[in-house]
């Protein structure tokens, strides 16, 4: 809730904001501008109301490379909201071996509860840093301790005793002087051995059989709660290794769990968004003979399932019930082989808003090569310039990689932007090996003559083009 309201953008700011990363789908960028203010403005309407008012579930309909995901995904950016993005395709329906639906909003909820934890842990870092400090002096001096019982048994603390004294202060002094080397960074390649809980969060990842998955029960979890409790590993690092480590484990300490996943939870419910690509895969052509194959009925099942959770219902996950009413789902598909209508009534209704997204021309990809805040010009340039090369594209030369991807996409496949990508990478390939063993600096100038130099070959010769670009 917070959240929407410090980041309550106008829809105009919303298509603003997409602007800089995405070039043209004008359509698209209001529609789903207008769906995310709408989520806001729900948030601030009447509580009667509000419970009422049903998001404005998108489909995108448009051809392959085109922005659709990316416009979602940088929605959901903008938002701070709890995104995900599934493929219709992955799913089965429930019975079948495969994943079920439901899955996507427990792994909405885990999505959730992680950016909600790391904001946590934001707040509390410089908490979590001092403490962290204080930790790794230990180790390096350990503290003196303050209570000196005598060998007699006599308590000696209040009796006067310069030794001691002068320990303590030279103790102090010392672990001064190290917090300071400590700071400026002077320490890091030291070695020091140091206490942290065994569980590192092991990367694997723990698929149990769909039963256990539809209980929200998580194996990795339950194995991760036998072996969490207290177990304690000593490892030896050098303090830079360290620090992290023990930052993690105390800024994990310092937050509190349980209002994190109550956050988690109120976010995906209010503001999650779901991103269902390939939606046209599980809709049914409906061309043919009129008999249904199987993989057209468990497509249709696909669909079932799929209609309670976007209609709202409730999902066990394993951090609690989780009502889907309110989520966002955009729904995407190149719809090529079927249309928005062989989808089964009920699931075309939960998604009225629909978009078309254009396909890509040249001039687009003369903008998507050189606008956007991403640019891949502007990665390449910010690779190399790593290895202290700098490289720049003259406006003849980007007009010609333009011309070529629109050539290659017409004759060969149309994959959209996608083809800037493997253009590109081709066109570069030769520098990007000479740097830096043949060339470590200088400025390069990429102009039209180079790129047809390392292109016009692939381009006109369609076997080539067909494997390489
Ligand atoms: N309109 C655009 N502006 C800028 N970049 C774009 C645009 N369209 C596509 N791209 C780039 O092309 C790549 C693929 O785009 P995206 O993933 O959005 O395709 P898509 O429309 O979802 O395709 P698919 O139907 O295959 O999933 C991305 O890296 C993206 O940056
Ligand atoms: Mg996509």
């Amino acid at each position: 809730m917070k959240q929407i309201e410090d980041k309550n953008l106008t829809p105009r700011q919303i298509v603003e904001a997409l602007d800089k990363y995405i070039v043209g789908q004008k359509e698209a960028k209001r529609s789903v501008a207008i769906s995310l203010r709408n989520r806001w403005r729900r948030l601030n309407s009447d509580e009667e109301i509000r419970e009422e008012i049903i998001p404005n579930n998108i489909l995108m309909i448009g051809p392959t490379g085109v922005g659709k995901t990316e416009i979602a995904r940088r929605l959901a950016k903008l938002a701070h909201a709890p995104f995900i993005k599934v493929e219709a395709s992955k799913f089965t329906e429930v019975g079948y071996v495969g994943r079920d639906v439901e899955s996507m909003i427990r792994d909405l909820v885990d999505i959730s509860v992680n950016m909600v934890k790391q904001e946590m842990q934001e707040r509390v870092k410089e908490k979590a840093v001092k403490i962290v400090e204080e930790r790794i002096l230990d180790t390096l001096i350990p503290p003196v301790r303050k209570k000196q019982t005598t060998s007699s048994g006599f308590q000696a603390e209040d009796e006067f005793d310069p030794g001691n004294a002068s320990d303590a202060e030279l103790n102090e002094r010392t672990r001064e002087r190290f917090r300071e080397k400590l700071k400026n960074g002077e320490l890091d390649d030291r070695k020091i051995e140091i206490e942290v809980s065994a569980k590192k969060k092991p990367m694997m990842q723990v698929f149990g059989p769909q039963g256990v998955e539809e209980m929200g029960i998580n194996l990795q979890d339950m194995l991760g709660n036998l072996t969490r409790g207290g177990k304690k590993v000593k490892r030896t690092l050098p303090i830079k290794e360290a620090r992290e480590l023990l930052l993690e484990e105390e800024s994990e300490k310092l937050i509190d769990h349980e209002a994190a996943i109550q956050e988690a939870l109120d976010r995906v419910q209010n503001q999650g968004i779901v991103f269902i690509d390939e939606i046209d895969k599980v809709a049914d052509s409906g061309s043919g003979s009129g008999m249904k194959s199987g993989a057209d009925v468990s497509r249709q099942g696909v669909q079932r399932d799929l209609l309670p959770i976007v209609e709202g219902s409730t999902v066990s996950t394993r951090n609690g019930l989780v009502k889907t009413d309110h989520i966002l789902f955009i729904g995407s598909g190149a719809f090529h082989f079927s249309k928005p209508s062989d989808l089964i009534p009920e699931l075309q209704g939960r998604f009225p808003i629909r978009v078309e997204l254009d396909s890509l021309t040249e001039d687009d990809f003369i903008d998507i090569l050189t606008k956007p805040k991403n640019a891949l010009t502007k990665q390449y340039q910010a690779m190399l310039a790593s290895e202290g090369v700098n490289i720049e594209f003259t406006e003849d030369a980007i007009r010609e990689i333009a011309k070529i991807a629109a050539q290659v996409n017409d004759q060969v496949e149309n994959i959209g932007a996608r083809r800037l990508h493997t253009i590109l990478s081709s066109l570069l390939e030769e520098l990007l090996y000479a740097v830096p063993d043949d060339i470590s600096s200088g400025e390069i100038t990429i102009d039209k003559e180079y790129v047809d130099k390392q292109l016009q070959d692939l381009a006109t010769d369609k076997d080539l083009s067909h494997y390489i670009l």
